[in-house]
């Protein structure tokens, strides 16, 4: 399924059924997406310079794709830090529980999918960093 899978980046790499009129992802629950799909979000027409996430999760596997464009992506699991760029529509970023997201250098044109194992659910997030290092730890 992935290329690190020890690592805190963990690549997906996603089939593409291309034909000679084009490419086409499919993306299916506990198949090439490794948890049963709750939720679908995507961020697009971000300004220049700006960067979001900055929070962790409790409880909350993603699977996180440019479907266009690019974008680097910083995590974290309170011991070491990692990035990646995604900038292929067939390049998934798995990011599991209790690991800080910071996405940065957005494409004018990204657009950033994301797939998410549960509903959105607000008390679920860690969006101030030293409270996530003293979960993390604890
Ligand atoms: P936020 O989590 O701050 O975005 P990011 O992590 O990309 O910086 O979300 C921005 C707003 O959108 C915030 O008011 C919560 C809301 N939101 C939902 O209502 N549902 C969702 O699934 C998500 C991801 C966000």
């Amino acid at each position: 399924m992935s290329d690190k899978d020890t690592s805190l980046v963990q690549v997906v790499e996603f089939p593409s059924l291309g034909d000679d009129r084009g490419s086409l992802v499919a993306l299916e629950g506990k198949q090439s997406i490794p948890f049963d799909i709750k939720r679908v979000y995507y961020i697009f027409g971000t300004q220049p310079g700006v960067a979001r996430g900055f929070h962790a999760h409790k409880a909350l596997k993603q699977i996180a794709v440019c479907v266009v464009g690019k974008c680097r992506i910083m995590l974290d699991n309170g011991e070491e830090k990692e990035e990646v760029w995604l900038d292929s529509p067939t390049k998934g970023l798995l990011i599991e529980d209790m690991v800080w997201r910071e996405m940065h250098d957005f494409s004018d044109d990204c657009v950033l999918m994301v797939l998410a194992s549960e509903h959105y659910d607000e008390s679920d997030y860690i969006r101030d960093y030293d409270d996530f290092i003293r979960q993390v730890k604890s």
